[in-house]
């Protein structure tokens, strides 16, 4: 039916007779003459329908927004002032020599020319009409070049796609699990996969050294704009492999997809320990395109005569952290109070500051509330650690150390908007070093998973002090976004069985989820390692989206639901019966 993409139409065919298929985007008559830009996913051309072939011409009059046509014609070069070089097809167009209506359509429930018109929800509603317009195409586009340059680089270094499945029991990575039930077992439930980490580990072990899969996974938590309940992971395993290969190796892959795609060279990515990272930034996923610093100072305010500082700065899980902002001086009281507020939501209980008027006065020169508890030393010595010049503020945290983190990481990257203050357009790197447990509640919890190896120990050393382990786990961080995480795995039934036990999961209970693979794991299990990106994330990070839901074809709405085609819905009496299930409750999500 067609001889070129209308996209796809240049100078190099002028000439030519083309034959071209797509959907009307725009057709105007300007005094006899019919512009038709005619669309399909590679782009936009220029139809040109003149009455000197009358019936055609008729045909072409009746055209309306989003008719399928065919075309047919004659591609000439438009004269120098018609050139339009906002426009890939712009130095050409068509004249139209016949047009046959494939479908006409009808007036459309959406807004083509001016999307931002229509809600995300009539947008998901009627995807088909949304994926039309170029953009969310070209996405679309740029995603499947993604996975195929992906599967390219590793299908190169002999990882193999072997697919694992889908009805399975929980694979524990943190969230709630989709259930589905069983009609063959009534009253039992397959766990659709959070991701396919045990799997993965238990071909390591049948011995396909080299695994990869790009792969559904689902979770039932909170959604944001980087998190759908189902999204897709580009997930890896090795054996034999150390950390530090599996990483090198995976930047080698994104490395190459940056420079195939968007002609970008990364470079070689900075590791840095989590340690390290929640002390400059408040968190393991840092930002580096923003210079603000998180700067310790609970040594300098010890002593003083103010419990808010003086309180968590003696305090061995406290933590006293100042961000000096440049130009900040500038603040109003109103818009302090509105940053003391935003700390507010991550626990803070309130927002010391103070303004720099004119650092060389030292503490003459500045104006802050908290200025009458500090001496001309610590003033200066504040001044020597955040750098601070005359004009900036300094914004002070006090409190625990996870408040402090989560609070100033927050609005350090809040601060680096609003002053724009953002350096750079790519800044990868790799996070190491991880804890292996976090206490919550008094209980331990994995920090990756529970199938994450510690570094350098022994189960009786691992046991005897859980929090200062460190795992052998690593997170690949771009932008402030946390593209992909793995580790090195318990390869030791030993090892794997002591951390179920930190973690509070009994024998009987590690047996029952698990016992598979603490069973395989007395069978001459290699040494393994592996790493799983999310594939949504990394397309929205190169494709500059805001949101996940942009280069998905069908996302979820933010409440987990599909607009489009209503699911998830009710099951009928039937469906339910056989599945021996009754309902006890329904209920439709709190709106928004
Ligand atoms: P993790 O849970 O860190 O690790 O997931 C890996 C990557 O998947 C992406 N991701 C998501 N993307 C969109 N929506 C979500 N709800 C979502 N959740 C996670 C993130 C994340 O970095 N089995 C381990 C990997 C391993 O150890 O090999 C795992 O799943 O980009
Ligand atoms: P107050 O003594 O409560 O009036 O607080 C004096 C200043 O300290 C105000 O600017 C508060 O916003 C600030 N402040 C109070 N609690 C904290 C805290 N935990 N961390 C940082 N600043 C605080």
């Amino acid at each position: 039916m067609r001889s070129h993409y209308c996209g796809d139409v240049n100078k190099s065919h002028v000439g030519q007779e083309v034959t071209l298929v797509g959907w009307v985007n725009r057709s105007r008559d300007l005094g006899g003459v019919v512009f038709l830009d005619l669309r399909d996913r590679e782009g936009l051309v220029q139809v040109v329908y003149d009455p000197d072939l009358p019936e055609v011409f008729d045909v072409a009059s009746s055209l309306r927004s989003e008719f399928c046509v065919q075309v047919k014609g004659l591609v000439r070069a438009r004269p120098d002032s018609q050139v339009n070089s906002q426009m890939k097809t712009g130095e050409i167009e068509i004249l139209g020599t016949a047009l046959t209506i494939i479908n006409s359509a009808d007036p459309l429930p959406l807004s083509m020319d001016n999307f931002q018109n229509n809600s995300e929800e009539q947008r998901l509603k009627y995807r088909y009409l949304d994926l039309r317009r170029p953009e969310m195409a070209q996405r679309l586009i740029f995603r499947a070049k993604v996975t195929s340059a992906v599967r390219r680089f590793l299908d190169g270094e002999g990882f193999l796609d072997i697919e694992t499945p889908i009805l399975t029991k929980a694979t524990p990575e943190g969230a709630r699990d989709y259930l589905v039930p069983s009609r063959t077992y009534k009253g039992q439930f397959f766990a659709l996969p959070q991701s396919p980490q045990l799997f993965k580990q238990l071909l390591m072990m049948s011995g396909f050294d080299r695994y990869y899969q790009i792969v559904k996974c689902f979770r039932d938590e909170d959604l944001r704009a980087d998190r759908q309940p189902e999204f897709t992971q580009i997930d890896i395993e090795t054996s034999f492999l150390s950390s530090a290969q599996v990483m090198d190796k995976t930047e080698t892959m994104v490395r190459g997809l940056f420079n195939e795609l968007l002609g970008v060279e990364l470079g070689e990515f900075p590791k840095m320990t989590y340690a390290e990272a929640m002390r400059r930034f408040g968190s393991d996923k840092p930002d580096l395109r923003n210079p603000l610093e998180l700067v310790d100072v609970a040594d300098l305010l010890a002593d003083v005569d103010f419990k808010v500082f003086q309180e968590p700065a003696n305090d061995a899980e406290g933590r006293v952290a100042v961000i000096c902002v440049p130009g900040g001086a500038s603040l109003s009281r109103k818009q302090i109070d509105e940053y003391t507020k935003f700390v507010g939501i991550y626990g803070a209980k309130g927002l010391a500051w103070m303004k720099v008027n004119d650092a060389s006065l030292g503490i003459e020169g500045v104006q802050s509330p908290v200025a009458k508890f500090l001496t001309a030393d610590i003033v200066n010595e504040l001044f020597a650690r955040t750098n601070a010049q005359s004009g900036d503020i300094i914004l002070f945290g006090a409190d625990k150390s996870t408040t402090v983190a989560e609070a100033m990481g927050a609005l350090r990257l809040k601060l680096g908007e609003d002053f724009n203050l953002l350096q750079g357009q790519w800044r990868p790197l790799w996070v190491i070093d991880f804890p292996m447990f976090e206490k919550i509640d008094g209980g331990f919890h994995a920090v990756h998973h529970p199938f994450t190896a510690p570094t350098g120990i022994t189960p009786e050393q691992l046991e005897a002090d859980p929090v200062a382990a460190i795992s052998d786990a690593y997170d690949m961080v771009l932008n402030g976004c946390e593209l992909g995480g793995g580790s090195v795995r318990i390869h030791n039934q030993e090892m794997q069985a002591t951390v179920f036990r930190i973690l509070g999961i009994s024998d009987e209970e590690a047996k029952e989820k698990f016992g598979f693979l603490l069973e395989a794991l007395r069978y001459g299990t290699p040494p393994h390692a592996g790493l799983a990106f999310g594939l949504d994330r990394m397309v929205m990070l190169m494709t500059g989206s805001s949101s996940i839901r942009d280069v998905m074809a069908f996302p979820k709405t933010t409440t987990a639901a599909c607009p489009l085609t209503n699911a998830p819905g009710h099951a009928n009496p039937a469906q339910l019966q056989d599945l021996g299930i009754g309902v006890l409750k329904t209920e439709q999500p709190k709106a928004e």
